[in-house]
């Protein structure tokens, strides 16, 4: 019987895979397997995300049981004056049980700080800087990772500047149900993810739900890559929401329902009536499966939610919205409802990072006149907010042999646009409008 169960659950898995086969993509490079090659008390896959105003989570694996669920930490290398203690999960899937998998928050931090830190009592320090209190803040924003070489030489790239906080639209370790992968993918991103906290959404890699046994899915994501949900007074993992530096960013879920009267619907509405622009002037969505897309692959998979959400993020004035999936870089106009429209939200598919299934290589033709910049590349983008007002989009090709260069646009809040700033105040309804 459980055999039976194995081999379903490997047909589910070649699924999507087989989907993919009717478009050309660059050869794939083949998987990195990172292993663990320390002691076993030792602290492995540690990655920090933010939690709360001037709070990070530091989460590691251990292998070793005992190691207790406590974080070491300070300003000075080798010298830890402060100290907290978590909580910790494990999980199982078929004949896999994960190690112990340890969530500690620490703080409250000092913006613009380097802390060195120790997991668990023993093994290695690791150090991160937290991000500024004021602008400019710099995001990294790349989806569909996995772990290849194609992987490899894009955390290389985004690790080779500086920036404050990476956002991740979903498709992190390709694990597809073989758990073993999972830990593997937190070996390959630990130098990366250690340093700068990561925040991401799920994609429909790390559902690995499996019917009857694992209807839910999510069960190594949400144990492994738990997000500040509770803090935007969301009940689910698969989305949420918080603020840094002026910035308002929603973490939609693409394979979480979405319908008008759900539970994200519902939470979203709320989120999106709570922002205040005098705070948070730049709003930025991310999501998986994306909304506007001229690429072959994947062609309408995200339709039936842009139906459902996309008016609520334009009355919001939402400034841009990222995507992945489609492996390849696009970036759109201002957008609402398929036409351009200059209080709408930028599009911006990012499911460059470098994942097994190579690139989406096939562009319906001719381009669609919304569609302004469309490569099959690996890369990843950087959003450097500079003020209020202003902020500069970059895309940045991991592979610079090809003649075009990479997309750079500098674009503007919609808060302090006076033409479409008008949507954001609630209290001015359009008849107010109309008698103006
Ligand atoms: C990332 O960049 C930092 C700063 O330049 C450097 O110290 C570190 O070794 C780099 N990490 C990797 C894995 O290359
Ligand atoms: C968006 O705003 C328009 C105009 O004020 C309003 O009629 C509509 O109901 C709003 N839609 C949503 C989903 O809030
Ligand atoms: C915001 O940044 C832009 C680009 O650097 C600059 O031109 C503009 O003057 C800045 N605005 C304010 C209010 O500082
Ligand atoms: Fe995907």
């Amino acid at each position: 019987m459980p055999y039976l169960l194995l081999l379903l659950s490997f047909l589910l898995r070649l699924r999507p895979h087989d989907a993919s086969v009717d478009f050309n993509r660059q050869p794939p490079r083949p998987l990195v397997y990172t292993y663990h090659d320390a002691p076993l008390s030792h602290p492995q896959q540690v990655h920090v995300s933010l939690v709360g105003n001037n709070y990070m989570k530091v989460s590691w694996v251990t292998d070793e049981t005992d190691v207790p669920s406590t974080v070491d930490y300070g300003k000075t290398p080798g010298i830890y004056d402060s100290s907290a203690t978590g909580e910790y999960t494990t999980y199982s899937y078929f004949f896999y049980s994960s190690g112990k998998i340890h969530h500690v928050t620490i703080g409250p931090l000092d913006p613009a700080t380097t802390y060195y830190y120790r997991c668990g009592g023993s093994g290695p320090e690791f150090n991160f800087r937290t991000p500024p209190a004021t602008f400019p803040i710099e995001f990294v924003v790349v989806g569909d990772l996995g772990q290849t070489e194609w992987t490899r030489s894009t955390l290389e790239h985004i690790n080779a500047s500086n920036y404050d906080v990476l956002l991740l639209p979903g498709d992190l370790s390709y694990a597809d149900t073989h758990q073993p992968l999972w830990d593997s993918f937190g070996r390959l991103v630990e130098p990366y993810a250690s340093r700068r906290p990561w925040m991401v959404t799920q994609g429909n890699h790390e559902q690995e739900m499996i019917p009857l046994i694992y209807p839910k899915g999510f069960k190594a994501y949400n144990a492994r890559w738990p997000m500040p949900h509770e803090e935007s007074g969301s009940d689910s993992n698969l989305y949420y929401s918080f603020d840094i530096v002026g910035t308002h960013i929603i973490m939609l879920g693409s394979y979480a329902d979405f319908k008008t009267g759900s539970d994200q619907y519902k939470w979203l509405a709320n989120d999106l009536a709570k922002i205040d622009r005098s705070r948070t002037p730049w709003v930025l969505v991310l999501l998986h499966a994306p909304w506007y897309n001229s690429n072959t692959a994947h062609q309408g998979e995200g339709e039936s939610m842009r139906v459902a959400m996309e008016e609520m993020l334009y009355n919001s004035s939402v400034d841009m919205v990222f995507a992945g999936h489609v492996h390849a870089y696009e970036r759109f106009t201002r957008v609402y409802d398929n036409n351009a429209d200059p209080c709408g939200p930028i599009y911006i598919t990012i499911g460059d990072g470098g994942n097994r299934e190579g690139l989406a290589m096939k562009y319906k033709e001719p381009s669609p006149s919304i569609s302004l910049y469309r490569e099959a590349s690996f890369g990843h983008g950087r959003l450097r907010i500079m003020n209020g007002t202003h902020a500069h989009w970059l895309w940045h090709r991991n592979d610079d042999s090809a003649v075009l260069v990479a997309d750079d646009v500098w674009l503007e809040a919609l808060s302090s646009s006076p033409s479409c700033s008008q949507k954001i105040q609630p209290k001015l309804k359009s008849t107010q409008r109309d008698e103006l």
